[in-house]
């Protein structure tokens, strides 16, 4: 039997550039998507741009050009930054597709006709730049401006006829659902959030607007759009066919088995869309992980804020592995966590030139000159070797299980012991002194080469150049590279080649 896993970003809003942040959410999400690969899952990765709505609208105006033009070219640099990133992503959804606009359409249709969605009057505080409907309670006033309290973006005050949800009436359901779901929303810390804000009361949510035009037409009252909130979070569902639920991507992949977000816009993926598609009659994503924030200083990094890092000059500076492993290990996944170059430079002196890229330089020329690249012939395990191989196979489940909990922390620092426990054991057997003791030699030598293999597959889903490019060693190909495999020790051929490979990471020099 096939098993199927469908991953997704968030769609990102084409009002700007791309930033760190987005870079962030997209490499954690090719992080697992590659993960479930190598494990033996058929994986649909899914990112894209969302670009209706009167924050586009309003960006584009500013440029004085129309929204579709104006999305078209930015939309573009998220697409390109996904090559830059060597995302593993299957689509790349747009929400200005044909595809996407007939599969809003019809969960509209489908809400409306099961008396979901009614006509009244909205009248409160909204804030465009997060597209968000915000209470008296929500908002605070500073200097004379009114602005959200959990963004801090200004708030303005609209009245205007608009269609509702019936967000109200599914208050218990959702508890219920989240009570039967207890891993439905992670991080631990954020699902009580979201549990105390639907016990504090729904109000019903006004789900589309009359003041401008940028977005999909209520089928049946072609002066409202639709809200943007409900037009891009049903992306997750147009990518995989719907309407056509008969179709193998929407019978293979729904329910979404992750939605990983920023916390930024848990309320939407945890609260309305879970209602929206209890409503529908359709099955609830599985997860949603709301991850923590990449922060600039003490603030969050924003387009709106004006404070980004450019991931593209990173990339160029320091290569995109380096980008990737950095962002990976150091930020505590969950939390914010602060960025700097010094803190990525240490990464790569020590973890990755030092403790991976040293190892491997220094086991094939030890290989080359003793045995000619060849993988050793004769090898006979002590204890030694044993108990260090031995503990991918006794850890084999528990990396699977933090994977699939996103614990991803727990998942780096397992490699990062292995590394560590890779170089010590080629340290103190000192090979080097073995020449008379030709089987210990070969022995030592094998273990190694088994140790590199290992640590560069569970590398992969971090730094897959990187790790393709020692798996040549062995000739392992990327479509062979299988996850379970960590767990033998007798992969590599007796006696056949090993490939020599470039320098892959270069020290930096630092001042201090
Ligand atoms: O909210 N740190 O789009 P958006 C970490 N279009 N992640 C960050 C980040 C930061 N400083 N800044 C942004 C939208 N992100 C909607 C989403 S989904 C149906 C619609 C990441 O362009 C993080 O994943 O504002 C956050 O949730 C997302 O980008 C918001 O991107
Ligand atoms: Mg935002």
């Amino acid at each position: 039997m096939d098993k199927y896993y469908y991953i997704t970003t968030p769609i990102y809003y084409p009002s700007g550039k791309p930033h760190m942040g987005h870079a962030y959410s997209s490499i954690i999400a090719d992080f697992f998507a590659r993960f479930k690969r190598i494990q033996g899952y058929k994986v649909f990765y899914l990112t894209g741009t969302d670009e209706h709505g009167q924050k586009i609208q309003r960006a584009a105006e500013k440029k004085g050009i129309d929204p579709k033009s104006f999305c078209d070219e930015i939309s573009k640099t998220f697409r390109n930054l996904s090559k830059l990133l060597n995302l593993s992503n299957d689509d790349f959804i747009r929400t200005t597709e044909l595809r996407h606009a007939k599969s809003v359409e019809n969960l509209w249709n489908i809400l409306e006709d099961k008396n979901e969605i009614y006509l009244s009057k909205y009248s409160g505080w909204y804030s465009v730049s997060d597209e968000a409907f915000y209470s008296e309670d929500e908002i605070q006033e500073i200097d004379n401006k009114k602005t959200a309290k959990t963004s801090g973006s200004i708030v303005e005050w609209i009245e205007e006829e608009s269609y509702f949800f019936r967000l109200s009436k599914w208050q218990e359901p959702l508890l219920k659902f989240y009570s039967e779901n207890p891993k439905f929303i992670l991080p631990e810390s954020r699902k009580n959030e979201v549990i105390s804000f639907v016990k504090s009361g729904l109000k019903d949510l006004s789900v589309s607007r009359k003041s401008f035009s940028w977005g999909i037409k209520v089928p049946s009252n072609k002066d409202h759009v639709i809200y943007v909130w409900l037009d891009a979070l049903t992306n997750y569902l147009s990518a995989l066919n719907y309407p056509h639920t008969n179709n193998d991507l929407y019978k293979n992949y729904w329910p979404a088995d992750l939605h990983l977000i920023g916390k930024d816009i848990l309320r939407f993926h945890a609260v309305y869309w879970p209602a929206f598609l209890l409503a529908a009659n359709i099955p609830p994503p599985k997860r949603v992980y709301g991850h923590g924030w990449i922060l600039s200083g003490e603030e969050k990094m924003s387009k709106s804020k004006g404070n980004i890092l450019d991931p593209l000059e990173i990339i160029d500076n320091y290569g995109l592995d380096p980008l990737r492993y950095y962002l990976i290990k150091e930020v505590s996944f969950g939390n914010d966590g602060n960025i700097s170059k010094d803190k990525l430079e240490n990464c790569i002196n020590s973890d990755l030139a030092n403790n991976f890229g040293n190892l491997c330089q220094r086991v094939i020329a030890f290989t080359e000159k003793n045995l000619n690249l060849k993988i050793p012939k004769e090898y006979e395990f002590i204890e030694d070797d044993t108990r260090i191989l031995n503990l991918y196979k006794s850890n084999i489940n528990n990396l699977i299980d933090y994977i699939d909990n996103q614990n991803l922390n727990n998942y780096v620092n397992f490699i990062q012991d292995q590394l560590f426990s890779a170089n010590k054991y080629f340290n103190d057997q000192e090979p080097w002194k073995k020449k008379s003791d030709l089987k210990r030699l070969n022995t030592i030598i094998y273990v190694s080469l088994e140790l590199i293999r290992k640590i560069s597959i569970m590398l992969y889903p971090i730094i897959p150049n990187t790790s393709l490019k020692v798996l040549k060693i062995f000739n392992i190909e990327e479509k062979d590279i299988d996850f379970n495999s960590i767990k033998s020790h007798n992969i590599l051929k007796k006696n056949t080649n090993i490939n020599k490979i470039s320098i892959l990471f270069k020290k930096i020099e630092k001042n201090d």
